[in-house]
């Protein structure tokens, strides 16, 4: 009995180790418990010092309650401290739990004078993006990379949900699956004066697109996707451009049309915004508030409405009888360009918007020819989104053989690609998919002006910190 009362003692006196969100939901009031955490405020008082402290596990801080005589020159703003004590209900209606402190120790000091981030400031996002090693700390990009990670946690959810299997495709590759020339080479790293022989006997690249692997595997699995990193060498520096972004992308096998592909990206767009929505209310609240006022009014339109469908021929007709003046032609055949897509989505009503269709000639080798068109068309669709432009492009797959060798003959790939060929001569099927990319979903649904600030570490031409 002796130990029993001795185990008792313990456990009273051992504290309970709490998350910041545990402890604010309420359900360990009375409990002995520990935080861990980083100083978001102090604010010492005559006779109390008032701390409030957040571990990235809840846009809300824990406020911690301590008598003056715990204050501690080393306790500022930005400051790792780990604090014990007792979890108490609050007077305070805005804050309905706080943490009466016993012990207060400074982990990691901060001297807040070289710390970039000013206690109770709003910072721009253009200063916040120069310090990708310290942007974490900052209310507004730990809520983004929360949101960030349920989003993720959605879009496989989805799949597993419907039935489809997840493939690694691989990061390097020897095919250029979009050839837009926009690829990274890959090479080891040697002595100037090392033998002159190439890694992998064939010159390879980042992927710019899981999609040929896809292909490979929609033909044994009938339903696919991948979601990883993807990498375009593009020179923009634009507001929706990275070197290195995420991708989406699935493919599915006994596709009878273009409808097949626009039900699963409308259908994966409007569940998974809706678990964020609500795995995420807060943070993205935040976001809705300060970032975007008015767009959770959109976004609830959105979830609610069909998103319109038209073809590329019906959008240049659009574009054409509009009293705008495009910088960028307009005529049937030339690429639909920002300012195009644009004014596409507003004429709808500000809704994502589907176009099928497009010229044959706008394609990559894999698109499928809508031999039955009046005008020469592939069978691809693009979702085109308010305040971002190009959310997700996809297309049905050309799976008949001599269709597909003669494309691969006319740009010169019919080599490079026989294995390609061979998925057309054994067991071809109907197929297509599409890839959606995972920063312009993120800025579509936040209503984020650039894509730099929602990814962790951004690379884009010229840039590469870290
Ligand atoms: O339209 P894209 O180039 O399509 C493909 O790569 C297909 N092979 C996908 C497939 O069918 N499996 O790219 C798909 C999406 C774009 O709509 C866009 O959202 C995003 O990827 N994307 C980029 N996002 C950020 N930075 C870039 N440089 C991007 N390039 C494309």
């Amino acid at each position: 009995s002796r130990r029993i009362l001795c185990i008792r003692h313990y456990c009273k006196k051992t504290p309970t180790k709490l998350r910041v969100s545990e402890a604010i939901s309420g359900s360990n009031l009375g409990a002995n418990i520990k935080i861990q955490g980083w100083v978001r405020s102090v604010r010492p008082q005559k006779k109390n010092l008032f701390l409030h402290v957040n571990d990235g596990s809840s846009l809300q801080s824990l406020q911690i309650i301590a008598s003056s005589d715990q204050n501690d020159p080393l306790l500022t703003f930005g400051c790792a401290v780990e604090v014990t004590g007792l979890l108490k209900q609050s007077p305070n209606q805005k804050q309905p739990v706080e943490l009466e402190a016993d012990k207060i120790r400074v982990v990691g000091e901060c001297n807040p004078l070289d710390f970039p981030f000013k206690i109770k400031e709003r910072h721009a996002v253009e200063y916040i993006r120069q310090f990708p090693h310290l942007r974490c700390r900052t209310n507004a990009f730990s809520s983004l990379l929360r949101i960030r990670s349920e989003a993720t946690a959605a879009i496989h959810s989805y799949f597993k949900k419907n039935g489809f299997v997840q493939i690694h495709t691989p990061i390097i590759t020897s095919n250029d699956c979009e050839g837009a020339g926009e690829l990274f080479a890959v090479q080891p790293q040697r002595p100037e004066n090392d033998v002159d022989e190439k890694f992998f006997s064939v010159p390879a690249f980042l992927t710019v697109s899981g999609q040929l692997h896809l292909e490979v595997m929609s033909g044994a699995f009938s339903k696919v996707y991948t979601f990883g990193p993807t990498f375009r060498a593009e020179n923009s520096q634009s507001r929706r451009h990275l070197a290195e972004f995420y991708m989406v992308e699935a493919e599915l096998s006994f596709t009878q049309s273009i409808e097949d592909l626009t039900e699963v990206m409308e259908d994966i767009f409007k569940s998974s915004t809706e678990y964020v929505l609500a795995q995420c209310a807060e943070d993205v609240a935040l976001f809705h508030k300060h970032v975007s006022p008015g767009h959770r009014d959109s976004i609830d339109y959105w979830l609610r409405t069909k998103f319109p469908v038209m073809t590329y021929s019906e959008a240049v007709d659009i574009l054409n009888r509009s009293s705008q003046n495009f910088v960028f032609p307009t005529e049937w055949g030339c690429d639909l360009q920002k300012e195009h897509e644009k004014y596409l989505v507003k004429h709808c009503g500000n809704i994502p918007v589907f176009v099928t269709d497009y010229p044959y000639d706008l394609k990559p080798f894999y698109a499928r020819d809508n031999q039955d068109h009046p005008e020469h068309t592939a069978a691809a669709v693009d979702l085109l989104v308010p305040g971002v432009g190009e959310l997700c492009g996809g297309s049905l797959r050309e799976e008949r053989l001599d269709l597909l060798r003669t494309r691969l003959e006319e740009v010169g790939l019919e080599d490079a690609y026989s294995w390609y060929l061979d998925l057309r001569r054994f067991g071809s099927i109907p197929h297509g998919g599409f890839g959606l990319g995972f920063e312009r979903y993120l800025q579509c649904i936040l209503g984020v002006d650039n894509i730099k600030d929602v990814i962790p570490f951004p690379r884009f031409s010229h840039s590469c910190l870290l």
